[in-house]
């Protein structure tokens, strides 16, 4: 799968941009706040129905503008697919060939994408939620199946919330409702679980084998899924927590307080690892999820790697450029601030190789070859 074209109106620091992409590498440059994270982010969008970096669709509205409007060329299995995402202040609408979805969601995973961000060690140093959000992020991609019972698992917990708030404000709790809303959360709690822990059995070999060829080092490591709701009697765990669970007026047992452990020689990267290591510790994560995705989608998901050299030794940079021309085979899109660094890394590469130099939100494609 790739994208052919963009044009972007009023989107971020782009007023109005139309650019045409290489089936196969893209490399954006471009000086500290030219816009490359920007164009890498209106790709996502079109890919994943949001911003990679948690903008809301007002943020992205170019300032002193009322709308922005995203559409994007695609080819899939020599199909092409019109994708286009728009937001008017008040409406988001986001349509493939003009055609809505019944919901948005049903877009994700059809055109998976991945990126590579310098903020991907948050994921080590920052709280379980923000694993379960990047874990839950790939397995719904993965599956669909996933995706609906975690869209089912969220409204209901914020319902079952909503209702144990009431009866600490003294209305009488229904509790039909109630027994409703822990029924539909144990079902769907049930699926996320096992589906976590299926899904990281599959990804963890990948990722094991990247890492070791990404370490010039020989260190062990490992991902450990971390869960109450597999346990036999998870159920009773969920029902004895009621009375605790009124008092602090929200659900204390479910899927929602998993955690992922990161290790790496027997400890917690989050203390253990080196700031090289932790980033070639999400690299590996991120890699293998490029895997999964085409394994489990069909699709060749696009590969969006922003400024992902900070950090890293030239030995690792080196061995990152050679696994992802090794491995990665769809298309690919770097930015980098530094292209002496990243392009003379692609002047072996057969593949074909378009570099835009951004400025100011401006971009020319730059007839420079490595
Ligand atoms: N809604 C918006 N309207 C106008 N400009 C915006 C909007 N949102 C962000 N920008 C501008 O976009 C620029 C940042 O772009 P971006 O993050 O893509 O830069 P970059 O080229 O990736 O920089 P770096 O090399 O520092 O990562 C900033 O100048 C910011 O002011
Ligand atoms: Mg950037």
């Amino acid at each position: 799968m790739y994208i052919e074209k963009i044009s972007l109106l009023n989107f971020k620091n782009y007023p109005e941009l139309e650019l045409s992409f290489s089936e196969h590498i893209n490399l954006f440059v471009g000086l500290n706040g030219s816009g490359k994270t920007n164009l890498l982010d209106a790709i996502y969008c079109l890919c994943l129905t949001k911003s990679f970096l948690a903008f809301t669709d007002q943020q992205m509205i170019t300032t002193n503008q009322a709308y922005f409007s995203a559409l994007g060329w695609f080819h899939e299995k020599s199909k092409e697919f019109k994708i286009q995402y728009d937001f008017d202040g008040k409406k988001k609408s986001f349509t493939v060939d003009k055609k809505p979805y019944t919901r948005i969601s049903e877009h994700i995973g059809k055109f998976p994408a991945i990126v590579l961000t310098p903020h991907d060690t948050d994921l080590i140093r920052n709280g379980a939620e923000d694993r379960r959000r990047f874990f839950d992020t790939l397995f719904s991609q993965a599956d669909h199946v996933y995706l609906e019972a975690l869209i089912r698992y969220t409204h209901f917990i914020k319902q079952r919330n909503a209702l144990l708030k009431q009866a600490s404000e003294g209305v009488l709790i229904d509790r039909i409702l109630m027994d409703a809303y822990d029924h539909n959360l144990l079902q769907s709690g049930a699926i996320i679980a096992s589906k976590r822990n299926e899904y990281l059995n599959r990804l963890l070999p990948i990722f094991q084998e990247y890492y070791t060829l990404l370490s010039p080092d020989h260190e062990r490591t490992t991902i450990e899924y971390e869960t109450k709701v597999l346990a036999p009697d998870f159920e009773k765990t969920f029902k004895d927590s009621y009375s605790k669970d009124l008092i602090l007026q929200r659900t204390n047992k479910g899927i929602h307080k998993d955690d992922f452990k990161f290790i790496i020689n027997g400890e917690a990267v989050k203390q253990y690892g080196s700031q090289g290591q932790q980033k070639t510790f999400v690299i590996a994560l991120k890699l293998a999820q490029y895997e999964l995705l085409k394994a489990c989608t069909g699709h060749t998901p696009i590969l969006l790697m922003d400024d992902i050299f900070d950090k890293l030794d030239d030995q690792r940079i080196e061995k990152l450029i050679s696994l992802v021309q090794k491995y990665v085979k769809g298309q690919l899109f770097i930015s980098d601030a530094r292209p002496d660094r990243s392009g003379t890394f692609f002047q072996s590469n057969t593949k074909e190789f378009r570099m835009f130099i951004i400025d100011q939100g401006k971009v020319k494609q730059s007839d420079i070859r490595f």
